[in-house]
């Protein structure tokens, strides 16, 4: 009999805390609907062997430290920015999250906040909203086509792929990215071309961001690089808010630095009401719902539970962000 206690930090899909159940766990499960402070989570957790839990939960030294008795903290997203990966890695705590589960759901919301952004259609909805659809205007509301525009993608990995794959079906697109090393399934299935970081600046008519969050990434675009972009290019970022200088974007599209941006995420999170990017003709901002579909929060809430299963029969942890823990 599994006596184990898992503590799941949010309330999530259900499919993942009666898997945890079926197989004998002992579940607490946070019922608000609000993140735990990390009080309230280190209160909790000391007295659970695992953790599930999302990132809106803090997972720093301080937690770490304060619960390094737990055996594996399994974490519903791809992402894992807010856990301290070093220091769970020298307390030898293994670190599960859900990749590919959100690939399709988050290349839709970028492919869709570029077509969005590039015919102004959240501004025009807000124009009605406010009382403001006056009669056709020839010369009124013009935004861009894509077709056969230059996508750009900064980090082509399993999401940017699948972008990739929409925007060259539906416009015929030619890709070119950067990464740190060269992806060969990209360049032979959709003849995605490599290039250095500059020249993916200065080539891309529509730039996506699609890299994880980290010292070498953080508010990589900025004002000088926003300045290498051409003065009609669209910014798409669903990956982290924090990748981007959130002031020097704004400053960057007021002044015709670039075109247009479409935002997933921002940087800070949440985004405040009186932000001038809310108001902007060739903005288009979304709260965080990249892999907001039933399809991938259930497969992120299964893969997030099979990770600690699988960790409990002895099967290792089947997405791992520290592997060296496993092999102590
Ligand atoms: C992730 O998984 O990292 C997303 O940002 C949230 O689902």
């Amino acid at each position: 009999m599994n006596t184990k206690k898992v503590l799941v930090s949010r309330i999530f899909p259900e499919v993942g805390t009666k898997m945890l159940k079926d197989a004998g766990f002992l579940i607490t499960a946070w019922d608000k609907d609000r993140p735990m402070t990390q009080t309230e989570l280190i209160e909790k957790a000391k007295d659970h062997d695992a953790l599930y839990c999302s990132l809106t939960d803090t997972i720093d030294k301080t937690f770490l430290n304060e619960c390094s008795h737990l055996d594996i903290i399994s974490q519903f997203a791809v992402g894992f920015d807010n856990i301290d990966i070093s220091e769970a890695t020298r307390l030898g705590i293994p670190i599960g999250n859900t990749p590919d589960a959100l690939n399709d759901a988050t290349a839709d919301i970028a492919f869709g906040l570029m077509i969005a952004t590039a015919r102004k259609m959240f501004y025009s909805h807000k124009t009605i909203l406010k009382g403001n659809w006056g009669s056709f205007n020839p010369v009124g509301n013009l935004g861009m086509e894509l077709k056969y525009k230059t996508l750009g993608i900064f980090g082509l990995g399993r999401i940017g792929m699948e972008l990739a794959k929409r925007c060259k079906g539906a416009y015929d697109m030619k890709i070119i990215y950067h990464n740190r090393k060269p992806n060969p399934k990209g360049e032979q299935e959709l003849d995605a071309k490599f290039m250095d970081f500059k020249s993916l600046l200065s080539q891309s008519d529509i730039l996506s961001v699609h890299c994880s969050l980290n010292s070498q990434t953080i508010e990589i675009f900025n004002k000088s690089t926003f300045s290498q972009m051409k003065p009609t290019s669209i910014f798409i970022n669903t990956a982290r808010g924090l990748i981007h200088h959130e002031t020097d974007l704004i400053e960057a599209l007021k002044n015709g630095v670039i075109w247009g941006a479409g935002l997933d995420v921002t940087n800070p999170e949440p985004m405040l009401p009186d932000n001038p990017l809310l108001q902007m003709e060739n903005v288009t901002v979304v709260p965080h719902i990249g892999s907001a579909t039933i399809e991938a929060r259930n497969e992120m809430a299964r893969l997030a539970a099979l990770n600690i299963i699988e960790f409990y029969n002895g099967k290792g942890v089947l997405n791992i962000v520290n592997p060296e823990t496993l092999k102590r």
